[in-house]
């Protein structure tokens, strides 16, 4: 089961329509990745696929069940079975690391096991596990505001490979680590996908790392799918026009460095 979207449209409560009839279908297991300008609307795309924004127009399915027609324990327990690692993960500042990561199964565990693991982390050696993987298994207690961003961001992923959901969603989920940490980290990811036969879908800035690691790739531009194809089969021609605004194509080199505004134009193919 994988997730379908039909004719969907989103408005933001401030007015801003950002996203417009949006057409998607992705099959379980397959792997996606979404590239696009920012503010494309890759973000609410994801939050969509999460069931955490409702669309105001269209039909939305995901994992078999239409989140907004059934009744919210339905909406709980199917969002338990989704997980989305943010871009800039919120997690509580004082939280340490054990606690983050084991807060990934919350949504499935029973209210008394929720509560006692805020107090005792009831599953230590789990959450080190997933740590261990993303080379961070000797930072467990920690303060969560001790690491860096892209150690936070470490953090996040690792709490999502503990939640083991069904659709995994990742927005930039790679956006603070240099390039070499980046590919190891997205490589993990669809490695967790395929073992797992999980449905993975991840925005990334970085345009090499998308075609790199996922066969198919989605171009998002002001709100609606440009291209949707094998990454294969991507052009340059359609990268350009995808990032027409930004002043080229965003690779894996200056990804590190996100939050520059407009990034060199670079070759890309
Ligand atoms: N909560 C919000 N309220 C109002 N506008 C929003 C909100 N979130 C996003 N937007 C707007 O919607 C558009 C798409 O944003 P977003 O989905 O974050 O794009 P991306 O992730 O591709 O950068 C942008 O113009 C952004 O300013
Ligand atoms: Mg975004």
């Amino acid at each position: 089961m994988g997730f379908s979207l039909e004719g969907v449209g989103l408005t933001h409560a401030n007015g801003f329509r950002a996203l417009h009839d949006v057409d998607l279908r992705v099959a379980a297991g397959e792997r996606v990745a979404l590239v696009g300008a920012s503010g494309a609307g890759k973000t609410t795309l994801l939050r969509v696929l999460a069931a955490a924004l409702r669309p105001d127009g269209g039909q939305v399915s995901l994992l078999g069940m239409e989140p907004w027609t059934g009744s919210p324990a339905a909406l709980r327990r199917l969002r338990a079975r989704i997980g989305l690692v943010h871009q800039a993960p919120p997690i509580p500042p004082r939280q340490r690391v054990v606690t983050a990561v084991l807060a990934g199964r919350l949504g499935q565990w029973p209210l008394w096991k929720s509560l006692a693991s805020l107090l005792y982390p009831l599953d230590p050696e789990g959450a080190r596990h997933e740590l261990a993987r993303l080379d961070l298994g000797e930072r467990l207690y920690e303060r969560c505001d001790r690491l860096s961003g892209g150690q936070l961001q470490r953090v996040a992923l690792a709490r999502v490979l503990y939640q083991q959901p069904d659709l995994l969603l990742a927005d930039e989920p790679v956006s603070a680590m240099d390039p070499a940490l980046s590919e190891l980290t997205v490589a993990l990811l669809n490695e967790e996908a395929i073992r797992r036969g999980v449905t993975l879908v991840a925005s990334l800035h970085a345009v090499d790392l998308a075609l790199r690691h996922f066969p198919r790739v989605i171009g998002v531009k002001d709100g609606m799918i440009l291209f949707d194809m094998p990454a294969s089969q991507v052009r340059e021609a359609q990268l350009r026009e995808l990032y027409a605004a930004e002043g080229g194509v965003p690779m894996a080199g200056v990804a590190a460095a996100a939050d520059v505004a407009a990034p060199p134009p670079l070759r890309c193919i």
